[in-house]
């Protein structure tokens, strides 16, 4: 199998070579010229140092007659006239089952000393476009993601794309590596872009953990590598899940954080000099963000599926910030933690009121819709009264249903309540979730529950504010 895929590179290998000369660099942009006709937006170029270190680039504009390149690493010995190479055309990878538990950069490279990667038989594309929209399956049946806020009041399904909006340090990286642990799928995809380096570490030995990392391949990117190998950490986590899923496999594919993959766009664009659009974002990366996020999904008639958790950072808590407003729009879903509830000490802090999953109720049970409305109506009427009822204005016994909301509202805001090394399922979830509100639960919740497509009377017009 090896030998195979050796003998289809080598064919690869073009039998001559083709090289142009740096003729100028700007901050970390490369011109090049001498490859003119050869180049393309997306080519790849390895630039030749002063003392023969070899120095990937991409090809990202064109301009006054010169390609305009951008590294993957530092220009140290870069300098006017250095040698300047056509690499091979596009680059794939060669993923195989035996990467799970593994730490890899956004090149495809190992980062965690455990020694080469073997190599898998087919060549995977690492920047693809999505696949057909009418050629898909449908979103799958509902999945088991261990965390009971989750599971009960916004049920993901196999093959939906959730967004876990927060601003910075409310609990996006703890919440995922809690999807990660506690899930019932047992692939993982999961890019880390952006992060400080300090914390990738910590995150992948105390969050995740060493059962985690078995069954995940994770790919880094920190937030001091240069924008390339950022877009190109998110585009590798694509390319891993796609694997996975065209083998049959369930994929839980997580991003941390999307934003920091927008900000890398930006950084390229306004390197070709793109104009700036929306808080300095260029056009580009609107554009790029759908191809990025809907690469995730249901496989195309095939058994896998890709379910994707993607974290965004709402900067300044500005849910209406341009990236968090393009990707609300191109997910089936979002996830609202907030720091008013993360400053109370209620973990996970999602906002339920103000987060939606929009596969629900049509995956749901007769049984497990009544009970999500009632939980539903019981927090927004809570919440709509909550400062009289603290500032002591409300009398008791003045309306039943808020004293009924009231009663309640303990034993709700405990079931949301999940710390960080607790695991619980969907069977648990609505057991605990009915025994919070006080209705008898006898339900016998099978594992996956087939999606149904029939429209449910499922109140959301109290979708308000917490
Ligand atoms: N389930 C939980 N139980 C207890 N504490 C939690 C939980 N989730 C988050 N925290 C607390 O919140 C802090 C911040 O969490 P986290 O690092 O996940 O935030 P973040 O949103 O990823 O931050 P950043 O934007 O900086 O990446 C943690 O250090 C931890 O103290
Ligand atoms: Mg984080």
């Amino acid at each position: 199998m090896p030998l195979k895929s050796l003998v289809r590179e080598i064919s690869e290998l073009s039998d001559y070579q083709v090289y142009g000369r740096v003729s100028g660099v700007l901050g970390m942009l490369v011109e090049l010229s001498g490859l003119d006709r050869l180049l393309v937006i997306g080519s790849r170029c390895i630039l030749i140092a002063r003392d023969e270190r070899k120095v990937p680039c991409e090809v990202i504009g064109f301009r006054h007659g010169h390609a305009l390149l951008l590294p993957f690493g530092s220009l140290d010995g870069i300098g006017l006239g250095c040698k300047a190479v056509l690499a091979a055309s596009e680059p794939s990878i060669h993923p195989s089952e035996a990467w799970l538990g593994r730490v890899i950069n956004a090149l495809g490279e190992p980062i965690d000393g455990k020694g080469p990667l073997p190599m898998g038989a087919d060549p995977y594309k690492v920047r693809q476009s999505p696949p057909p929209a009418h050629g898909r399956n449908r979103v799958g049946g509902k999945i088991d993601l261990g965390v009971r806020a989750i599971n009960t009041f916004l049920s993901c399904c196999q093959g939906q794309r959730m967004g876990i909006f927060a601003g910075s340090g409310v609990g996006k990286s703890v919440l995922l590596s809690m999807l990660a642990r506690y899930t019932s799928l047992n692939v993982n995809v999961i890019g880390l872009i952006g992060e400080r380096g300090r914390e990738v570490q910590e995150w992948l030995e105390d969050d995740l953990g060493p059962e985690g990392l078995a069954r995940s391949v994770v790919v880094v990117a920190t937030s001091d590598e240069p924008p390339l190998m950022r877009r190109q950490a998110a585009y590798m986590t694509m390319a891993l899940s796609e694997y996975f899923r065209d083998n049959g496999r369930d994929v839980l594919c997580l991003m941390d954080s999307v934003t920091r993959f927008a900000m890398s766009m930006r950084e390229i664009g306004l390197s070709a000099g793109e104009p700036p659009a929306s808080k300095g974002y260029t056009p580009s990366v609107f554009a790029e963000l759908p191809q990025l996020l809907e690469r995730a999904g249901p496989g195309v008639k095939t058994e896998g599926s890709i379910t994707g958790l993607f974290t965004v950072l709402v900067e300044g808590d500005d849910h209406n910030e341009p990236i968090a407003d393009a990707v609300r729009g191109i997910l089936d879903g979002h996830i609202i933690l907030e720091r008013a509830i993360a400053e109370r000490n209620r973990f996970p802090a999602i906002n339920l009121l103000r987060s939606v999953s929009r596969t629900m109720p049509g995956c749901n049970t007769e049984p497990e819709n009544e009970l999500v409305t009632r939980g539903r109506q019981l927090l927004s009427t809570y919440e709509n009264m909550a400062e009289l009822i603290r500032i002591g204005a409300y009398n008791e016994g003045s309306d039943p249903v808020i004293d009924e909301a009231i009663a309640h509202y303990g034993a709700l805001e405990a079931f949301l309540t999940q710390g960080k090394y607790e695991q619980s399922n969907l069977a648990l979830g609505y057991e605990q979730l009915a025994a919070a509100l006080g209705i008898s639960w006898d339900q016998d919740v099978p594992e996956v529950t087939g999606f149904r497509d029939q429209e449910q009377n499922f109140d959301t017009a109290n979708v308000g504010n917490e």
